[in-house]
């Protein structure tokens, strides 16, 4: 079933919870992969019924993003929802969504803020608000569709942490569920940007998940230092990639480390092609 307004999805959510089904969300921006299919398994595994958000969030991108730009497929994503067995996918459009408030203006608009740590380290230092942006739409669609569990990748784990964050804060009722990183053979860490990419930019892309493998085997070998394993990362790096971040860090907290352990993960950023792709690892060995 394919809704775009929120009064359709309430109805249809509350009648299942009437015959006590649960409910799980898979909160996306479309453009759906490979990625996003393992997180609706996980959730028609875990729950009764699933509903799939499909929205280009306009509160999350900055004004030099790729909002315009960003994939829109939503035929094609309404047929791998069929094919997997979703229930609901909710579209909605930015107006059913915000009204007014989707002009990024925080005068007519409630915004979830979480914490500056939070939000100010890792991708937050060059995407100003992106976090404001993602658990404001987060908390509107558990607000809407109220389910018993989320289900969200852990490619992007600093939002998973700051999702995590709010709904203890907030005490929010759902359970947040994190799948693990979906890959190409190569290697490439699945995402809709990827899209963008020539096939040469993905043979350059590689460096990230390269960094990241090493990053963990010198870990797992004995080098414990931050600064020497992220020192590694060089030999991986050529003229195609404009690197923006490479950090180790708490993988619950994201706070700094000078020595790694096994409660740290590894998070890079680099622009390939001008494409900025993000990927993570975390350190200790078998996870
Ligand atoms: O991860 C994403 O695709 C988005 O940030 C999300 C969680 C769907 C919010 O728009």
């Amino acid at each position: 079933m394919l809704f775009h307004k929120i009064e359709e999805v309430r109805a249809k959510v509350s009648d299942w919870k009437k015959q006590g089904l649960t409910v799980g969300l898979v909160p996306t921006m479309g453009a759906l992969h490979a990625g996003h299919l393992s997180l609706i398994k996980k959730a028609k595994e875990t729950c009764d019924k699933v509903v799939v958000s499909d929205f280009v969030n306009p509160i999350q991108f900055g004004p030099s993003e790729d909002f315009d730009k960003y994939p829109r497929t939503l035929n094609a994503d309404e047929k791998l929802c069929d094919e997997a067995g979703v229930d609901i996918i909710f579209a909605p459009s930015a107006d059913e969504m915000y009204g007014e408030g989707q002009r990024l203006s925080n005068d007519i608009l409630t915004y979830v803020c979480p914490p500056f740590f939070y939000v100010n380290t890792l991708c937050g230092k060059s995407r100003t608000g992106h976090f404001d942006g993602v658990c404001t739409v987060v908390l509107k669609l558990f607000n809407i569709v109220q389910p018993d569990y989320a289900f969200f990748g852990q490619k992007d784990a600093q939002q998973v942490i700051i999702v995590r964050k709010m709904v203890n804060d907030l005490n929010v009722p759902v359970k947040i569920v994190q799948c693990p990183i979906v890959r190409e053979d190569s290697g490439l860490a699945l995402s809709s940007r990827n899209k963008y990419l020539t096939d040469e930019g993905k043979k350059d892309a590689l460096a990230l998940s390269s960094i990241l493998n090493n990053i963990k085997s010198c870990y797992n070998k004995g080098i414990k230092d931050v600064n020497a394993l992220k020192e590694t990362a060089y030999s991986f790096l050529t003229d195609k990639h404009d690197m923006e971040y490479l950090e180790i860090v708490d993988k619950n907290t994201l706070e700094d480390k000078k020595t790694a352990d096994d409660d740290s993960i590894a998070l890079i950023a680099c622009r390939v092609e001008g494409v900025r792709l993000i990927d993570n690892i975390y350190l200790k060995e078998g996870e």
